[in-house]
């Protein structure tokens, strides 16, 4: 394994009803509260009147921040960080998905600071403090209610980065299955891709000496395969929904990477797609994902049979190590497919007269990925195999 110290301080609060917990939580932090969610999805399903209740119980003040989108962009980020200031809020409260949390997360650290919000994620300044932030989390995929990371769209420049600092953990997390039921199957879908590759980028890493951890990860990405297709038959079944969602918090909250160094060029170069094309992070993920395997297979044909065995059920008696590894890959791309994801860019009407811009995106930090590394001339044909 590699060294490694693990910190991870959020409160996790699962289950029916804990929505109560509110009540109890947010004094502890002061008693002027703005409220950070997304296109509306709160207000058809009940769950914003829900929260204001609790908010209004527990006699706070509450300021609104409505209109986060999907693929947060900085200007709405703007706009948070002038409310809260104008407004001198003492707590942020973030009711939605991966994005209105990342956006809050950012707001939280940038109603701190006097310059402007990008600078953090451009990494031209470091959080140096932030308003405590919690949330309630509607829709399970992404992990953002417990972990660090939030990932901000520049829609002016067309750049979108991951960002995280110590003062981006939520200060707690409200997990209940019941606020998923109305999440479209479409949405569901990218959920399972989105945290299924979370799974995968920590799983291709280049410790030795893991077993504990790769059976972990195996173990989830295995019981996410068999839950998804129930769950698609019945998007209203609180125990599929129940088990999906501690699926993609456990897939991106850190446990199962201690002692890893998780790849992530994967979702580097997805980035540097919904940059320029604004499409859903995890239908780039469903593309591109199988393409970086297959790029890769080479580098460690072990490791992808591996996969194919404990991960996919591949038999491997009477074939070669290549042979068992990419079975295995075209597993995941029949499984995706089955599901209803995307299988290429031309599925969101992408050519190729912006490769050249998305290699330059995601080549902005250098080379990446800690499998192996990818330069330029990787990132383009493994794009150009996702056309
Ligand atoms: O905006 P509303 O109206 O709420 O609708 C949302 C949105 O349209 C809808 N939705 C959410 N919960 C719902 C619901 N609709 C009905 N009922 C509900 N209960 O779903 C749509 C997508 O929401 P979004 O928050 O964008 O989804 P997700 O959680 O997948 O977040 C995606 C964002 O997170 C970033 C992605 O890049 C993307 O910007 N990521 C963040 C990570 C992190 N912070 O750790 C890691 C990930 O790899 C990822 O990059
Ligand atoms: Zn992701």
């Amino acid at each position: 394994m590699n060294a490694f110290s693990f910190y991870n301080p959020v409160k996790l609060i699962f289950g029916k009803g804990q929505i109560e917990q509110l009540q109890k939580e947010i004094p502890q932090y002061g008693n002027k509260v703005m409220v950070v969610y997304g296109g509306g999805s709160i207000k058809k399903n009940g769950l914003y009147d829900q929260v204001m209740d609790q908010l209004k119980a527990a006699n706070l003040e509450v300021v609104e921040l409505s209109g986060v989108e999907p693929n947060p962009r900085i200007s709405t980020v703007r706009r948070g960080v002038e409310l809260a200031k104008k407004e001198n809020v003492d707590f942020l409260l973030a009711v939605g998905g991966g994005s209105v949390i990342d956006a809050t997360k950012l707001m939280a650290v940038a109603s701190k600071y006097d310059g402007d919000a990008w600078d953090f994620v451009s990494r031209k300044a470091v959080p140096k403090d932030g308003l405590p932030i919690g949330t309630v989390l509607t829709i399970a995929a992404t992990g953002s209610e417990m972990n660090a990371g939030s990932v901000i769209t520049n829609e002016e420049t067309q750049e979108k980065y991951g960002w995280g600092s110590p003062f981006s953990f939520p200060k707690f997390s409200i997990l209940d299955p019941t606020n998923t039921f109305s999440v479209p199957q479409d949405q569901t879908i990218y959920g399972i891709v989105d945290m299924m590759s979370h799974l995968f980028e920590q799983y291709f890493n280049n410790a030795s000496n893991t077993p504990v951890q790769d059976e972990m990860i195996e173990g989830v990405l295995r019981t996410v395969i068999d839950t998804a297709p129930k769950l698609l038959r019945d998007l209203h079944s609180y125990e599929h929904r129940e088990t999906i969602m501690f699926a993609g918090t456990m897939a991106l909250n850190n446990f199962l990477q201690m002692g890893y160094n998780g790849d992530w060029a994967s979702h580097n170069i997805e980035h540097a797609i919904s940059a320029v094309y604004d499409i859903p992070h995890a239908g780039g993920l469903a593309i591109v994902f199988p393409n970086w395997m297959r790029h890769n297979l080479k580098v460690d044909p072990e490791r992808f049979a591996r996969m194919a065995v404990y991960v996919f059920g591949v038999e491997p008696e009477g074939k070669t190590i290549e042979e068992t590894a990419n079975e295995g890959i075209d597993r995941l791309r029949a499984f995706w497919s089955s599901i209803g994801a995307p299988e290429t860019l031309a599925d969101y009407k992408i050519d190729d007269t912006k490769i050249e811009e998305m290699v330059e995106k995601a080549m902005v930090y250098g080379e990446f990925g800690n499998f192996t590394k990818l330069n330029a001339e990787d990132v383009r044909s493994i794009l150009k195999a996702s056309l």
